[in-house]
């Protein structure tokens, strides 16, 4: 299983990024995620009521007050702690071994604490350049799938049907 663990959420400053973040972890399949810094019951609100039109996939998403513990309470199960950073080592060196391991995916916002650093099993860069935590997390996941996206036939209230030109949409109340 791949969780995904936010870290540092601001709730003012993060609102955009996080709600991407999120909604890039639902399409690749991620079912749980964590987050710590501010609480935000409008970030959690707005995922809940996408998924209530587009298709529930998340089970869980849970704010975390201290995720030094959280980390090392997921360590303990058996999750191996991967940390998404421009100074790590590249993704491709070590992306074989990681392919079947229970993964917690941590991605940063402001600057991350020296105890993320050690705490990880996995340091690792897309790159050596700072960029957006979405596309770090992408590029990571689309690679771990081996570039076959894990999009579910999600069962919404509301599907697209792929067309040439214009927007199909089926409803379903
Ligand atoms: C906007 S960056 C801020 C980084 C922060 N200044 C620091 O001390 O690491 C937010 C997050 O995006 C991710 N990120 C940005 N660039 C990355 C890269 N080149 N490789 C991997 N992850 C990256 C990391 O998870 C990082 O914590």
């Amino acid at each position: 299983m791949i969780l995904l663990f936010r870290l540092s959420h601001r709730k003012e400053r993060d609102k955009r990024i996080t709600t991407h973040l999120f909604l890039s972890a639902r399409i690749f399949n991620v079912k749980e995620i964590y987050y710590s810094g501010e609480k935000d019951s409008v970030l959690e609100k707005n995922i809940t009521s996408m998924e209530e039109k587009w298709g529930k996939t998340i089970n869980k998403i849970e704010y975390v007050k201290n995720p030094k513990l959280k980390m090392k309470d997921l360590k303990n199960k058996g999750y191996k702690i991967v940390h998404l950073t421009m100074y790590g080592e590249n993704y491709k060196k070590v992306i074989e071994k990681l392919r079947d391991a229970n993964l917690c995916i941590i991605v940063g916002s402001e600057k991350v604490p020296g105890w993320v650093y050690d705490v990880s099993d996995y340091n690792i860069s897309i790159g050596n350049q700072p960029h957006s935590e979405i596309t770090a997390f992408a590029v990571f996941m689309y690679e771990i799938y081996k570039c076959n996206l894990k999009i579910e036939n999600i069962k919404g209230k509301i599907k697209i049907v792929p067309s040439p030109k214009g927007k199909t949409v089926i409803v379903n109340e």
